[in-house]
Formats: structure tokens, C-alpha cells, sequence
């Protein structure tokens, strides 16, 4: 994939957001994925803010984010030989192992649950937050819940302003959705949410086959259908239809954004907004959830667009699109 620019942070920006997290408050953080709303894991009442702030109900479970593998031990149970062997291959990275909860873990954290999500993060601005701090920050995406997630630290503070007491910029994302989500706790591990790590890569290395849970059931606390949910309603429809009924809801007095597939760059579409894909899955990815705050920025209350195919990011951007476009919650 294209690398963007890496945004390193200053060591006085450092020192602030670590005091902040000592203190009890919550750090925003850049990652490779999206940005976290970072607090001390340890530290309850921190943990607790951060459902508070997002409005996410608290047996949502959170991801705790450590500064390397080799700390993994200090924050589980046990650390089965699939764990470590992921953890080896892809941290620091875009995946999530999920594992027995370690004495350290506060239930705050987990929503209650006996088992807790782990990740080292990809970007040199956590990883010199969490070297310094030197304990685990529980962080979820930095948005309100149900939301699209931030991928700059512009998204942060448009969506959250003074609710967090420090916001660290390290430039746009550059994986663009969320890590992936492996259950490790069992023999054979299995995805409960597809992201940046592929399902191709994972099964490369364990050289096994991998379950993806469907996205038609709600399985895992905290993975409704109407997540990543822009503001405007998510209509989706087969690649060659985009164009038609973007126009047809235009004509019957939609402000209609459309994302419009690669293969169809050249039609000219009578749309309010319209956001051509890039062409390869890493920059869609990358790109997506900005193309969505975009669209409901330019006052779009409709959206139409496909799935791409579902392989490699195009799994994990399907998973996106397809709760994006799923039931809203009434409450
Ligand atoms: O890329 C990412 O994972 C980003 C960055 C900030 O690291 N974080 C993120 O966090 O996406 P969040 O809270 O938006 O999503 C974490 C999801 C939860 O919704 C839940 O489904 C799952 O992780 N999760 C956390 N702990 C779990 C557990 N013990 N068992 C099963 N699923 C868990
Ligand atoms: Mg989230």
C-alpha cells in the first residue's frame, strides 16, 4: 500500500498527554487504524468517562492498547502459542487478540466480560505515548457511539471538542479502519471483526482456515448493525445500479452523495456530491470514512453506494458499508 507521511510527536506534547492519563483524564490518540479516546486501563473512573463521553453503553467492551508484545503476559491470563505467534507476526499492527482477562484488567474495561482485547498499535505517536506512560491505555474509536470513526485529529475535535482534555495530532490515518478482531482464546481462532489485518494474511501465517462471523447477527457486545453510521441514510445497491438510482432518488428529492465505484469513473451522475473510489482497496479503505463525514458535510441525507469485493481490506470495508447501511436504533 501507498505509505503516507509519519507524524512523530513532540516530546513536550509526550510528557502532557502522559500527565493527563496519570491524572485520571482522556488523551486522544492517533493510531494506524483510527483515533482512540485513550484513558489509564487501570484507572476505573478514567475508563468510565470514556463510555460517558462517547455515549456507548458500558458492557461495550474496550481494546487495551500496550507498547509491545512482550508485555502481553502482564495484561492476560495465559498467552496461548496462536496468541503469541499473531501477536509476533503482527504487532506492532492492526489486529486485536482477544484473551482471558488478566488481575490488572479492571471489569470497567471489558464491559464485564472474563476476556479482554490487546493491540499495539502502528504509529510512532502511540508508541512513544505508551512507551512513556508505561502502562495500558483502554481506547475506543474517538467518536460518539454509534458514529463514524475519526481517522484526524480535525474529525477528533469536530466531534468531541472539550470532552477530551487533550487531543494528539499525528497526522491522518493511514490504514483508515479498525483493526482486526481475533477471538485467540480457543484452538482455532476466528474473526469477529475483519479490519486491517486481512483474513488472507491470518491464515498465511496460522496455516489454517479462519471462521468470519456473519455480519447479520449481533455476537460480540458492542457490534450492532448501525455502527459507522454517517448522519445520512447508506443505501446499498449492486456496482452497475450506483449510477440509476443515485439519479432516481435525486429526481425524487434527495440530497443524494454517491460513492461511486472505480469501474464507473467516467459516468457523469446527476447527484448532489459525488466521491469517486480509488481504484485499490488499501486508499479505499484508507479513504472511506472520510468520504462519509465528507458526503454528510455537504448535506447529503442519502447515500448510495456497493460492496466491494470481499477480499483482502474489501472484507473489512464491506463490514463498514454493510453496518453503515443497517438498522438505526430508535433510542
Ligand atoms: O483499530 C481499532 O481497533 C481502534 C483503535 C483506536 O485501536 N479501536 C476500536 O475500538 O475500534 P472500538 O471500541 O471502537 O471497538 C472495539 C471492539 C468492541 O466494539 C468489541 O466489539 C470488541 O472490540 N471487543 C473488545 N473487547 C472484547 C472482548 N473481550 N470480547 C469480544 N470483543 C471485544
Ligand atoms: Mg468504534
Amino acid at each position: 500500500r501507498g505509505r503516507i507521511a509519519r507524524v512523530t510527536a513532540r516530546t513536550s506534547d509526550i510528557e502532557k498527554a502522559t500527565g493527563v492519563l496519570r491524572a485520571g483524564g482522556l488523551v486522544a490518540l492517533p493510531t494506524e487504524t483510527v483515533y482512540g479516546l485513550g484513558a489509564n486501563a487501570e484507572d476505573p473512573t478514567a475508563v468510565s468517562r470514556i463510555f460517558q463521553v462517547k455515549g456507548r453503553p458500558p458492557t461495550h467492551p474496550l481494546i487495551v492498547h500496550i507498547g509491545g508484545a512482550e508485555h502481553l503476559g502482564d495484561w492476560v491470563q495465559d498467552v496461548p502459542a496462536t496468541a503469541r505467534l499473531l501477536a509476533e507476526r503482527f504487532w506492532p499492527g492492526p489486529l486485536t487478540l482477544v484473551l482471558r482477562r488478566g488481575q490488572r484488567v479492571p471489569l470497567e474495561a471489558t464491559g464485564g466480560l472474563e476476556t479482554v482485547a490487546v493491540r499495539v498499535p502502528d504509529h510512532p505517536v502511540a508508541l512513544a505515548l505508551l512507551s512513556a506512560f508505561d502502562g495500558g491505555v483502554t481506547a475506543p474509536s474517538a467518536n460518539r457511539f454509534g458514529s463514524v470513526s475519526p481517522t484526524t485529529a480535525d474529525h477528533v475535535r469536530a466531534e468531541l471538542g472539550d470532552a477530551v482534555d487533550f487531543v494528539l495530532d499525528g497526522g491522518p490515518c493511514e490504514v483508515g479502519v479498525e483493526s482486526t478482531i481475533v477471538d485467540a482464546t480457543g484452538e482455532i481462532p476466528s474473526i469477529l471483526r475483519p479490519g486491517g489485518v486481512t483474513r488472507e494474511d491470518l491464515e498465511a501465517v496460522l496455516g489454517c482456515p479462519l471462521a468470519v462471523p456473519s455480519t447479520s447477527r449481533v455476537r460480540v457486545p458492542g457490534q450492532h448493525p448501525s455502527h459507522y453510521a454517517p448522519r445520512a441514510r447508506v443505501v446499498l445497491v449492486e456496482p452497475e445500479k450506483v449510477v440509476a438510482e443515485a439519479e432516481l432518488a435525486q429526481k425524487l428529492g434527495h440530497q443524494v452523495g454517491v460513492l461511486l465505484p472505480a469501474a464507473f469513473a467516467d459516468a457523469t451522475v446527476k447527484a448532489h456530491a459525488v466521491v469517486t473510489l480509488p481504484r485499490s482497496t488499501a486508499l479505499y479503505a484508507r479513504g472511506l470514512y472520510g468520504f462519509l463525514r465528507e458526503l454528510d458535510q455537504r448535506g447529503c441525507d442519502l447515500i448510495v453506494a456497493s460492496l466491494p469485493v470481499e477480499e483482502g481490506l474489501g472484507l473489512a470495508i464491506a463490514n463498514r458499508l454493510r453496518r453503515a447501511a443497517g438498522p438505526r436504533s430508535t433510542v
